[in-house]
């Protein structure tokens, strides 16, 4: 039963994020140590933000690092695509060792077959939405979808200011994937700090890249700043 094979959703009562360092905010020179350093920070997951020029105004990476990337680090790779037509890519990405690939709902000419080709090929699924996409939109598809991505910056860039006026679509999501029982699990990018995280106590993962990246103890404390739920300290 393909159902069962999927992980429980954490309890509700969980009172920690899993952190997903967001590569794009890391030394690209140095890609390997980077991801050595943040795993023995405590890392969960590394976030690895793929860009296209058209889908936003950025360029960055793509499959190839992605397989690089999987060769030096045993941590689960979290591929974020924000590129047009990412049917286009998608094998490339799942051959690379991606565990879970989001891609946004606005990219896509077919969402829900994206995501149960990715389910089909034993990844995780995962669905993303621009800030000025309402969150309705991605609700026929939570069924399909391991994961939700909430961003809370328009993507295309790190270091941007969180959106407080998003974090709505958080509380809306774990309402109904309460509701309807789902596993989903409900990420959250862009802008996240320890002062921030507090708008997403309903979300399962943060990404997080300048805060970690440039944070001034180094990237353990920042790691447990981020950690807990519960403020001040947590
Ligand atoms: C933005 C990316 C984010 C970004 C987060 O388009 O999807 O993952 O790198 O960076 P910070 O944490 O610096 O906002
Ligand atoms: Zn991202």
């Amino acid at each position: 039963m393909e159902v069962l094979e999927r992980p429980p959703p954490p309890p509700p009562e969980a009172n920690s994020f899993l952190i997903a360092p967001s590569i794009l905010s890391a030394d690209f020179a140095n890609l390997q140590r980077e991801l050595e350093a943040v795993a023995a920070a405590g890392a969960d997951w590394i976030h690895v933000d793929v860009m296209d020029g058209h889908f936003v105004p950025n360029l960055t990476v793509g499959a190839p690092v992605v397989a690089a990337l999987r060769k030096v680090t045993k941590l689960p790779l979290d591929v974020h695509l924000m590129i047009d037509k990412p049917e286009r890519y998608m094998e490339d990405f799942l051959k690379a060792g991606s565990d879970i690939v989001t891609f946004h709902v606005e990219a896509s000419l077919d969402p829900r077959s994206l995501l149960e080709k990715i389910r089909g090929r034993g990844k995780k699924s995962g669905i993303s939405l621009r800030p000025a996409t309402p969150v309705e939109v991605l609700l026929p598809l939570l069924p399909f979808a391991d994961l939700v991505l909430v961003m809370t910056v328009e993507p295309g860039f790190g270091g941007q200011s969180f959106m407080n006026d998003q974090a709505a679509k958080i509380q809306r999501l774990r309402q109904e994937i309460g509701w309807r029982k789902l596993a989903t699990l409900i990420e959250v990018d862009g802008g996240i700090n320890a002062a921030t995280k507090a708008s997403c106590k309903d979300a399962d993962v943060l990404v997080a890249g300048n805060f970690i990246f440039q944070h001034a103890q180094g990237y353990g404390p920042a790691i447990k700043e981020l950690r807990g739920k519960t403020l001040p300290y947590g």
